[in-house]
């Protein structure tokens, strides 16, 4: 009777447990496999919408879609005749929340502005003596001309409005950027 060795027995037993499409020693369950599909598949369709986002950007889809309107509102403000009266018109603009300032200026233009200071927000007020518009709460001060920064403690110019004369009414314009 022909004996093993238990070199051979060893070797035999390998062979058996080694699977026999990739020949490694562990057999692949059918779970790992579709696991392996379903990851390839997974890449494949990124690739691809990957691919459909890149042409749509080239296109400028997105921005064309999607891009901010730009939206122009408009106030009518006060008669000419009244505001030369007093030289400056409080109003609210472009919300009814926010407060505005109207003035006359000496040479006979008109500038309007948003009347909250851009340090702390307090009321700005109109000194035609001074050519300025100015914030009492920190002795802020804003050049009547163009809103720009003259003393004090704002960094910031005062936000500014259009101005049009349009039959004896003084109206005020802004652009709005609508997302
Ligand atoms: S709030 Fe106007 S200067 Fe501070």
């Amino acid at each position: 009777m022909k004996t093993i060795s238990k070199r051979d027995q060893k070797t035999s037993r390998q062979r058996d447990c080694r699977n026999k499409d990739f020949g490694y020693p562990v057999r692949q369950s059918s779970e790992h496999r579709s696991c392996r599909r379903g990851f390839l598949g997974f890449l494949a369709g990124f690739a691809g919408i990957s691919l459909v986002l890149n042409q749509l950007e080239k296109f400028n889809f997105f921005r064309n879609t999607f891009k901010a309107q730009s939206v122009s509102v408009s106030k009518q403000v006060v008669r000419v005749e009244e505001i030369e009266k007093v030289g400056y018109c409080l109003f609210r603009f472009p919300t009814e929340h926010d407060p505005a300032i109207l003035v006359k200026l000496t040479d006979g233009d008109f500038r309007a502005f948003s009347q909250q200071c851009t340090h702390l927000l307090c009321p700005v007020v109109y000194q035609p003596e001074k050519a300025r518009l100015f914030c009492a709460c920190h002795k802020g001060s804003f050049r009547v001309t163009d809103g720009s920064v003259i003393a004090g403690s704002p960094r910031k110019p005062l936000p500014r409005f259009l101005v049009e004369v349009v039959d004896g009414w003084v109206y005020v314009k802004e652009e709005l950027e609508m997302s």
